[in-house]
């Protein structure tokens, strides 16, 4: 699919041809990877961040939120849990914590292969090439970094450099590749400053890095960010500004399965919170073949607040669990087994 083609699909707004694409997505999702949705165990690790990207509700600068930091032997709970839930794989996600130092990473990761048949993805952040192959070492199969924008200078407005070390996405991932991991890239809709070009863009990056994971979700505006109070301080609104919305995010989610085909792409938590009643099984019915319970523990969960209302904050994992046996159902799907690595398995 060449890029006039794709700006047609992210432009449309007839209700149709925005249903047309979708089911496309649906047909090729089935043809290449199947009706099995894998899930992966969400446990976020710590809210503590260095960076202070300013759309993000955990940044360093937000002095009214509490932060915490799971012990170790949370996380391995978590990861028993994810076991006992039948689930294959977990991702463990925190802002970039220095505390999670390369041991301790490289520990934790090290007990939950030795303990567990889970499949580990990693997401936490922009880490030094040393930690990463030390983790990558430790058994570490997966990691997640979305590079947000393709835009370079959008991307260099919304994340203030953090230390000498120049921020540059893509070129990590690709390194991430070569040390051996999976990779999953991604970007959010509907960011101020974005227009229909840059969200093209960011496809056709998701497919030149051969992404094994792709993240889409919508920009969820925050107040406790310097963004989220005034939108248009850092770019003047365009007339050619994709929404938020479950729509184009729908669609962005279907044009990547359409041009990454075997990819894993998850329905992601965001699209349930622009639209609480359908938008993980629309996603679900929109390419995505992925769904990422939460299990971090109820009792801090609300304060990984990277965005406002998360979903399912107070629900404890059981629960998470059921409404998530009930969304396949609905959907006509089948849970995953296994640890469900890129076109990893037929279940
Ligand atoms: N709205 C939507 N998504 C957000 N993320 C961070 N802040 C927001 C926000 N305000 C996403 C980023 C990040 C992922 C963990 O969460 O894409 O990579």
């Amino acid at each position: 699919m060449q890029r006039e083609e794709i700006l047609r699909w992210l432009r449309t707004d007839d209700p149709a041809r925005q249903a047309d694409g979708w089911r496309r997505a649906d047909e090729v999702r089935r043809a290449h990877v199947g009706d099995a949705v894998h899930v992966r165990g969400l446990v976020e690790w710590s809210n503590h961040c260095r960076r202070a990207c300013l759309y993000c509700g955990i940044r360093a600068e937000r002095a009214d939120l509490a932060r915490y930091r799971l012990t170790d032997d949370e996380v391995l709970a978590c990861a028993r849990r994810a076991v006992g839930l039948g689930y294959g794989s977990l991702v463990l996600q925190a802002g970039e914590d220095p505390a999670l130092t390369r041991a301790r990473v490289a520990a934790v990761v090290r007990r939950i292969k030795r303990e567990t048949p889970l499949a580990v993805t990693l997401s936490l952040g922009e880490r030094d090439d040393a930690d990463t192959a030390a983790w990558r070492e430790a058994g570490a199969d997966r990691y997640l970094l979305r590079f947000e924008t393709s835009d370079r200078a959008l991307y260099a407005r919304l994340h203030p450099a953090w230390g000498a070390a120049p921020s540059d996405r893509p070129a990590q991932l690709r390194r991430l590749r070569a040390q051996g991991y999976e990779i999953g890239g991604g970007m959010m809709v509907g960011l101020p400053g974005q227009t229909f070009e840059t969200l093209a863009d960011d496809l056709l990056l998701c497919r030149a890095l051969d992404l094994d994971m792709i993240g889409v979700g919508p920009y969820l505006p925050d107040p406790h960010t310097p963004l989220g109070v005034d939108p248009t301080a850092f770019s003047a609104p365009g007339a050619d500004a994709p929404k938020a919305d479950a729509r184009t995010t729908l669609t962005v989610l279907a044009l990547a399965r359409l041009l990454c085909p075997d990819a894993n792409l998850p329905s992601t938590t965001a699209l349930g919170v622009v639209d609480p009643d359908t938008g993980r099984a629309d996603g679900l019915a929109s390419g995505a073949n992925v769904v990422m319970p939460n299990l971090t523990p109820a009792g801090v969960r609300a304060l990984y607040a990277i965005y406002p209302a998360k979903a399912s904050w107070r629900e404890t994992a059981e629960a998470a669990d059921a409404t998530l046996a009930a969304l396949l159902a609905a959907s006509g799907r089948t849970m995953g087994h296994g640890p469900g690595g890129r076109g990893g398995g037929s279940d």
